[in-house]
């Protein structure tokens, strides 16, 4: 009776989890996708906290404190910007999981009545060693990852020759010693798995480059979603067989969008060294060295601004930097006031996660309607008087259609040039994350507006108030 109630239960917190997902696919319902998100999770704890015979209540209630008290201290402190090295740490943290359950299981499987030592079912053997090896790699890619999200570890691609054969020669290692592992169970063999999969973890990630980490980090969260899964199967426990399909599958997708949306197949992103390339910048500024750059004030910008018939604005990681967009709107609700026509343009890779830009704008309490991805409006700023480019550089780089050498050369861009009046608030020359010098600066119909995104909106809302 309890068991079957355990699996309705667990049933209720799977279908929590998926409207979660279905909830986050939208700004306007992703509140509710966190609620309905948080009350999976509550079913699922207390599910399993009931329906188990728990030897310790001492050990899980006090790892939830520790935990879920280091994880409200984080997300209390964290600045947005940072939330992208935050989900890699926390990735590592679920690799490192599955590794450890797949360790618990083999020495103590009569615990999770998958057998006796020595005698553990063939089909529990495959599951352990999977996630074993999912979640080695996992962990230490994500550390990785987080190493050079974080500025620990420099964004260029590490690159050595042999590398790809390295690689291929440790996965087929691992292939063959999970095999070895299924036919003849032992504690090396198990030990060996996870140290080539720790291995294979830092070799995979380390040649990625700075510009390709979001595809990462969304690959690696879709990695530690299959190594939760295939936990799931060795300790029998549908519900995170489900969550870890469902974090597998979803983290699968976003990798697929987000290659979509820069134009590059997951393949070139794994096996190249995109972005991060230094060198690329450093060429470019010399070029462009003696050219005159126009720049003006906040006067100017409202003066034009207010004259304008139509503004596209074009939002970036220097808006989320300077916390603008509250500012930001502000201002774009004057510009409507005065009959401007205003709206918002997103580019897929905008900031430094996905949906970045549309969080914020969010918060800000811009209206949905006025927000419009790369291809609802990349053809109207040929028709819009005043591009207003606050924060952004990358996204806004025609070198990524024009120099095949460039580190982001292919993916796609906002036509911001093709307005009549481009505006760039920025408070240096300096490149954006990719190293790329922007081209656009040095244009006759751009004028930079150098200063701190929020200040220059404060000043442009005075000016338009006079
Ligand atoms: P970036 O190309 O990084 O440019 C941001 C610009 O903001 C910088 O050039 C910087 O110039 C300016 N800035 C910084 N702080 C500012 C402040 N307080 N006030 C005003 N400006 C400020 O940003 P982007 O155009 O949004 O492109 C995103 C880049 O990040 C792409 O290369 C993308 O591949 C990469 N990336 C994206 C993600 C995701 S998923 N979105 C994750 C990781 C990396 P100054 O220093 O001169 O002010």
């Amino acid at each position: 009776m309890a068991s079957s109630i355990s699996v309705i239960l667990y049933l209720v917190s799977a279908i929590c989890f998926i409207m979660a997902l279905r909830g986050l696919s939208s700004p306007d319902s992703a509140r509710q996708g966190n609620m309905f998100g948080m009350a999976g999770m509550l079913i699922a704890i207390l599910t399993t906290i009931f329906s188990h015979s728990i030897s310790s209540y001492i050990l899980i209630i006090g790892g939830i404190a520790v935990g879920g008290g280091i994880g409200a201290i984080i997300a209390k402190r964290l600045q947005m910007t940072s939330l992208p090295q935050l989900m890699a740490a926390f990735h590592s943290l679920v690799g490192m999981a599955a590794v450890c359950v797949a360790a618990a299981a083999y020495y103590a499987p009569q615990v999770y009545g998958i057998a006796e030592i020595g005698h553990i079912h063939a089909s529990s053997l495959i599951e352990m060693s999977l996630g074993s090896a999912i979640g080695a790699i996992t962990f230490t890619g994500s550390i990785i990852a987080f190493g050079k999200l974080q500025g620990l570890l420099s964004s260029n691609p590490l690159i050595f020759s042999g590398q790809h054969k390295l690689n291929a020669l440790l996965g087929l290692s691992l292939l063959g010693l999970i095999i070895l592992f299924t036919i003849l169970p032992n504690s090396f063999v198990f030990w060996a798995i996870a140290l080539v999969g720790f291995a294979l973890g830092l070799l995979l990630i380390m040649p990625i480059g700075g510009a390709d980490m979001p595809v990462v980090v969304s690959m690696l969260n879709s990695y530690s979603g299959w190594a939760a899964c295939g936990i799931g199967f060795t300790l029998t426990n549908n519900l995170l067989i489900i969550t870890g399909a469902l974090v597998g599958s979803s983290g699968a997708i976003l990798s697929y969008i987000m290659c979509k949306g820069m134009n590059r197949s997951i393949l070139n992103v794994l096996l190249g060294g995109f972005g991060g390339d230094s060198g690329g910048s450093t060429q470019a500024a010399g070029s462009n060295a003696d050219k005159p750059v126009k720049s003006g004030s906040a006067e100017d910008a409202a003066f034009i601004l207010k004259n304008a018939g139509s503004v596209i604005i074009v939002p970036g990681y220097g808006m989320a930097v300077a916390q603008a967009q509250h500012t930001l709107r502000e201002m774009g609700d004057m510009l409507k006031k005065e009959g401007i026509k205003v709206r918002y343009a997103i580019h897929p890779v905008a900031g430094r996660m996905p949906g970045h830009m549309n969080v914020l704008l969010a918060e800000a309490n811009v209206p949905y309607d006025d927000v419009l991805e790369l291809d609802e409006i990349n053809r109207d700023f040929a028709s819009s008087d005043v591009a207003f480019v606050i924060g952004a550089n990358d996204v806004t780089n025609p070198a990524a259609k024009t120099d095949p050498k460039s580190p982001i050369y292919g993916m796609p861009i906002l036509d911001v040039d093709r307005a009549k009046t481009v505006l760039f608030v920025k408070r240096s020359m300096a490149s954006g994350y990719a190293g790329v010098e922007n081209e656009l600066f040095f244009r006759p119909n751009t004028m930079m507006l150098f200063g701190d995104a929020k200040k220059m909106c404060e000043h442009i809302i005075q000016s338009l108030d006079h």
